[in-house]
């Protein structure tokens, strides 16, 4: 086979592993012998990992038929649940919660692979467990509530992608049964759904018959919340931002999606002359922001927004719907130590097809002290001082205009005075 062959083989085995994953199923007791945590889910997670030849190679890690769940704990007022689970060769995962008085909600994801897998890792370069911490940044569901999701969602840390589908979980179950009561994922609700169709090379399209129903979702025609995301260096905040985004993928008609801020999770790397802030909105959207410093003179350096990516999963089994890029920005430029602020609606164009749209934005990519924003260099949108002259410029004609017509009445006054005299 050509190259021309690889894309193809490339979704045919992401096809495959999409079918090989099995379900989880976890059912906890207590101490009287009652079901005290429950969940029933899918999941599958994509690795890039470092080849023996120096290369990076993308993976996919599905869970087989037996599991076993060691270490799942029910948990209490003071002791979080943890569901824990084990599989293949030594890899496994986890989820803790709490419970507040009238909620629950997930704390940590724990993935750990094994890359002395062969059969997943055929050529890892370093050999042994890996680890990857994530903040769950799910809403919290209600005590005595089920938490379902159907349509997957996916969470992305350190070159991992935790793909999750069919979910049905409940922790802290009172009363050893699961709920008839559900509480849906914002994804399983056809408001946040984007309806776009694959557009990339025809081999794709074979599994559309995998794919939902495309739901046709009312155009939000309010602005997307405002989201406040952070990225660390060690145990200091190198990259501040706020900011509400809303994509526009117009393929056949304009369609609008707005980014949920509570479901998405920020990732990327500070640096001293890039830094890159990648947003995962747990639905299947990703975009990346690149930020970069240039020196306007040899004593003065700016920053600017030089790339934005957008990509777009089938929510299904992860695949890449749809990638835009476009790294010929230089927009929102700032002195270096500065931050940059607007919040008028933006628009940056990635390609024919994508827009994002920004709202209220404050962005401070460099140079971040004491997690704080520095001071703001405000776009021209937001610059009021056009607006300045104008006014003056109107005052002054009605000042005028006040003045002429008091000069004639007074004039008329004077003659009719003069008149009686
Ligand atoms: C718990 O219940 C199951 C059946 O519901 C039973 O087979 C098992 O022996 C019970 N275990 C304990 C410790 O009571
Ligand atoms: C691996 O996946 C990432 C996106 O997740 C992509 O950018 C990269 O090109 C892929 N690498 C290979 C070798 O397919
Ligand atoms: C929570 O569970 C732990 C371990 O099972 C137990 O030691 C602790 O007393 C429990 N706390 C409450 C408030 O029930
Ligand atoms: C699953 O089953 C296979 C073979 O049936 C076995 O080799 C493996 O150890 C089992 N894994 C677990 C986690 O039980
Ligand atoms: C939870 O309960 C405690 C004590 O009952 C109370 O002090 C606290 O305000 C409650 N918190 C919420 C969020 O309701
Ligand atoms: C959940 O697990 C993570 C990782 O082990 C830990 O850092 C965190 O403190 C745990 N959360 C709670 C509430 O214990
Ligand atoms: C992985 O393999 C190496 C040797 O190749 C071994 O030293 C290490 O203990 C293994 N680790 C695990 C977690 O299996
Ligand atoms: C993630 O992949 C990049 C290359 O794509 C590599 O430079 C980096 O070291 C990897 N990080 C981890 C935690 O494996
Ligand atoms: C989700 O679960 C339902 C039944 O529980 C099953 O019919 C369906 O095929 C599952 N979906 C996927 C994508 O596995
Ligand atoms: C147990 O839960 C079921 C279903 O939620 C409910 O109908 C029932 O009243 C509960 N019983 C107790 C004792 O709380
Ligand atoms: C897809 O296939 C159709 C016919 O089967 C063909 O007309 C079209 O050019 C193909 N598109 C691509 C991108 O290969
Ligand atoms: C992290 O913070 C602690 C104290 O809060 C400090 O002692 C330590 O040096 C910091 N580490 C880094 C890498 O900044």
């Amino acid at each position: 086979m050509g190259p021309p062959a690889r894309p193809g083989q490339a979704a045919l085995t992401a096809l495959l592993g999409f079918f090989q994953s099995y379900a989880v199923e976890v059912d906890i007791k207590d101490a009287s012998n009652a079901t005290c945590l429950y969940a029933d889910w899918m999941m599958r997670f994509l690795i890039t990992y470092e080849s023996n030849k120096g290369d990076y190679k993308n993976t996919t890690l599905n869970l087989p038929s037996n599991v076993t769940h060691n270490g799942s704990v029910c948990g209490n007022d003071t002791l979080p649940a943890l569901v824990a689970v084990q599989f293949g060769e030594g890899h496994s995962w986890s989820i803790n919660l709490t419970k507040t008085n009238e909620t629950y909600q997930g704390d940590f994801i724990t993935l750990t692979y094994n890359t002395n897998d062969t059969a997943v890792f055929p050529d890892a370069k370093r050999k042994g467990l890996v680890t990857v911490l994530v903040k769950d940044l799910s809403p919290p569901v209600q005590l005595n509530t089920v938490y379902v999701c159907h349509n997957s969602f996916s969470i992305e840390a350190e070159n991992t992608t935790q793909i999750f589908w069919n979910v049905t979980m409940q922790a802290f179950i009172q009363n050893g049964t699961v709920s008839k009561k559900e509480s849906r994922c914002a994804g399983d609700t056809p408001t946040s759904a984007p309806t776009v169709r694959p557009t990339i090379a025809n081999v794709t399209t074979a599994p559309t018959t995998t794919l939902p129903p495309a739901p046709t979702p009312p155009k939000p025609v309010e602005n997307p919340d405002t989201g406040n995301y952070s990225l660390k260096s060690g145990n200091k905040t190198c990259f501040l931002a706020s900011v509400g985004l809303q994509l526009n993928v117009s393929q056949d008609k304009p369609l609008l999606i707005n980014i949920n801020p509570k479901t998405t999770v920020a990732d990327g790397a500070c640096g001293n002359t890039t830094a890159t802030l990648k947003l995962n909105d747990g639905n299947s959207t990703l975009i990346g922001f690149t930020f970069a410093v240039k020196n306007t003179s040899a004593s003065v350096q700016k920053f600017y927004l030089r790339e934005v990516n957008v990509t777009l999963l089938n929510r299904l089994n992860g695949s890449v719907i749809s990638s835009a890029d476009n790294s010929n920005f230089s927009k929102w430029d700032a002195f270096l130590g500065s931050s940059y602020m607007c919040r008028k609606e933006q628009t940056l164009q990635i390609n024919e097809d994508i827009q994002v749209h920004t709202f209220n934005l404050w962005i401070q990519p460099f140079l971040v002290e004491a997690n704080k924003f520095a001071t703001a260099q405000e776009c021209s949108l937001d610059d009021d001082s056009i607006l300045i002259p104008i006014v003056v410029g109107a005052a002054l004609a009605v000042l005028i205009a006040i003045i002429v017509v008091a000069y004639i009445i007074g004039r008329r006054k004077s003659y009719a005075g003069y008149q009686t005299l």
